[in-house]
């Protein structure tokens, strides 16, 4: 027994060394114990791995790596890191542990849910990196910064990846694209610039969260994935035109969020195979032209945003029959015109059209804007005139009110 050997040797070195285990075993402590023998010079064994006893040696594994990081962390105001003692891992706050996918009798640290912990640290490297087991990890609502490692490309099974709301910055961290398993993306309110990989369009995500950075980039002509829902590129830099591919092949995007980014160009008519949208939001662009009729066909929509954008013409009746709608903000644009079926939206509080240049209309913009602005031509390079009234899809409500003969 060591502690009869200590005892041999110098009294007092036994009390110190018996405190430090009692310290450890009530996991106060977690530190490997390196005590001198101060009358031989020899390095005592370490005590601390003695009584740290993991149910898994994938827990053993990854707990230096976790301490590690702990050692990190500047700032951890609610005292979350207090609780990443020991050996009991899974029962750490923000760590999770599960069974991985190759062995149904093992237990590895499986997700990690640090939202809204507030902790602050240099670097995610040497940590997210090295759990290799991790399929989860949500860190929404902290203060972590620097780059993110290439070696996340490595983690097999992480499939939802979110460090938004964090203080991450420099260009889009690459290895991303590498991820095998990746489903989920949100790196939302960092400070990220440049451009995002082409392919990021192209990978195949249910959901893609790019918001609230400073993305610069024209928006890529290929932007296809048949199995994302939700695709939120709002408060960036983007520029270019809407590419139709988006409209074609993600269709089943359930909330395309464009708003506040400096696209340009006309509505194309494939705005109309977005069949699942329930949310469009294109707000605070520079859009302009007529709006499609093909908007029509989405007949899920809950939420149309269109507003400081200029668009000119008349409002489509065939949208304001859309079923579902609540909010159609069409607010600052130049539209000149509404029908009856859109009028009673307006009544009813679902269609804004405020500061347009809708004669008879209140709140609408002065008669020299109006002028100013439909005097000079607008050309949709990106839109044939004609596809405008194209609907690519039936709508039968929509025909017999073409059909009927005019109330006059
Ligand atoms: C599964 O994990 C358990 C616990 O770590 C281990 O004892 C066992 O050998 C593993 N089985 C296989 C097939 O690797
Ligand atoms: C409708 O949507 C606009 C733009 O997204 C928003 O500013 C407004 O508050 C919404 N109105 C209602 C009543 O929800």
């Amino acid at each position: 027994m060591k502690i009869i050997h200590i005892q041999s040797v110098v009294s007092i070195l036994l009390h110190i060394c018996f405190s430090c285990l009692i310290i450890s075993c009530l996991g106060l402590s977690t530190k490997p114990i390196k005590s001198i023998n101060p009358v031989k010079g020899l390095p005592l064994p370490p005590l601390a791995q003695n009584v740290l006893n993991f149910a898994d040696e994938r827990l053993a594994i990854v707990y230096p790596t976790i301490q590690k990081f702990k050692e990190t962390i500047t700032s951890d105001p609610l005292g979350i890191t207090k609780t990443w003692v020991g050996s009991d891992i899974c029962k750490y706050k923000g760590f999770f542990c599960e069974s991985p996918p190759y062995n149904s009798s093992a237990i590895a640290v499986a997700s990690i849910d640090f939202n809204g912990f507030q902790l602050s640290a240099p670097s995610l490297g040497g940590f997210l990196d090295q759990l290799p087991d991790l399929a989860l990890f949500h860190a929404n609502s902290n203060s972590f910064s620097g780059t993110i490692s290439s070696n996340i490309a490595k983690l097999p099974y992480l499939y939802e990846f979110d460090i938004s709301n964090n203080q991450f910055s420099g260009s889009f961290p690459i290895s991303i694209m590498n991820m095998p398993s990746l489903s989920f993306l949100d790196i939302r309110f960092n400070s990220f610039s440049g451009s995002v990989p082409a392919q990021l369009f192209t990978k195949d995500l249910n959901a893609l969260f790019i918001n609230n950075n400073n993305f610069m980039m024209k928006l890529p002509e290929n932007i296809a994935s048949d199995t994302i829902f939700l695709l939120t590129l709002a408060n960036n830099k983007f520029f270019g035109s809407i590419p139709p591919s988006i409209f074609k092949y993600m269709s089943s995007l359930t909330e395309a969020l464009f708003l506040n980014n400096f696209l340009t160009g006309c509505l194309p008519h494939e705005v109309g195979f977005l069949r699942e949208a329930v949310v469009f939001d294109a707000g605070n662009n520079q859009l302009t032209g007529p709006l499609p009729f093909s908007l029509g066909c989405l007949e899920n929509l809950e939420v149309l945003n269109l507003a400081g954008n200029m668009f000119y013409g008349m409002v489509p009746e065939v949208v304001c029959l859309l079923g579902n709608l609540g909010n159609l903000t069409l607010s600052d644009n130049y539209f000149t015109m509404v029908g009856p079926i859109c009028m009673g939206l307006i009544k009813n509080g679902v269609l804004d059209v405020r500061n347009n240049c809708i004669p008879g209309l209140p709140f609408q913009r002065s008669m020299d804007e109006c002028v100013a602005f439909l005097s000079r031509p607008r050309f949709c390079q990106n839109v044939h005139k004609e596809m405008f009234s194209y609907i690519p899809c039936w709508l039968p409500k929509f025909e017999s009110l073409k059909l009927a003969p005019s109330p006059t």
